[in-house]
């Protein structure tokens, strides 16, 4: 089996499903953490992340089939999406698609599921269509105030590890979203994350 990435969380293998390309992630125990809320925790993650990965499906949203679950193991066996990560791409190509992830968001949202980790790591680009992955931190919820801590996240990433791009990827992205939720929706949820980002330059500040 081949490493292909070694997370802050989670152990990315390369494997085999039925003669198919797969992807096992691994849940690492933390050593930092009380062993038996490290292993609940972890579990949690693996039962949340398997369970929504399928749910989205329902809405019309691409992720990774989910071939096999092991929760004594925190183990997730997966398709492999085999393209490319929108963090990858060139930046032109992230502005463009950043339309279409906004769409992605909106769609979640408007079923009531925060992504929890809106990276641009999490969303490959293959085909030409965009799958989503990595819902360990997924939560069922219609609270603006949690959609707003998505919108937020995602902007930060934009902000920082796309930083040149920033203001047209994040208005092509709000452009997506709006097109979903409608604009009465998204002025709530924009309102939501100025708020939250304005307590954050508060805190810095004291
Ligand atoms: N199903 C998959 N197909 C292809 N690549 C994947 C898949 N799942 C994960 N990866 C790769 O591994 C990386 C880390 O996986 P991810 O589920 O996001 O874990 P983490 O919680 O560590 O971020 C992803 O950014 C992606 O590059
Ligand atoms: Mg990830």
């Amino acid at each position: 089996m081949k490493l292909l990435k070694k997370g802050a969380e989670a152990d990315i293998y390369l494997t085999k499903w039925n003669n198919s390309n797969a992807i096992l992630k691994i849940r690492k125990s933390k050593e930092y953490r009380n062993s038996v809320l490290d292993s609940k925790i972890r579990k949690q993650r693996t039962i949340r992340e398997s369970q929504i990965l399928s749910e989205v499906k329902s809405f019309g949203i691409s992720s990774p089939l989910v071939y096999y679950v092991n929760l004594k193991k925190s183990e997730i066996i997966m398709q492999e999406i085999p393209g490319i990560p929108v963090h990858d791409l060139t930046e032109s190509k992230i502005v463009k698609k950043s339309m279409e992830i906004g769409k992605l968001v909106g769609i979640m949202h408007q079923n009531g599921i925060m992504h929890g980790d809106l990276t641009t790591s999490n969303f490959i680009l293959y085909k030409n269509k965009i799958y989503v992955i990595d819902f360990g931190l997924s939560q069922k919820t219609n609270k603006p105030e949690d959609h707003a801590v998505d919108l937020r996240l995602i902007k930060e990433i934009l902000n920082s590890a796309h930083a040149k791009i920033m203001e047209s990827s994040w208005n092509n992205f709000l452009l997506g979203y709006k097109s979903i939720v409608g604009n009465s929706q998204l002025s709530k949820i924009t309102n939501l994350v100025s708020s939250i980002e304005s307590r954050g330059r508060y805190a810095a500040v004291i």
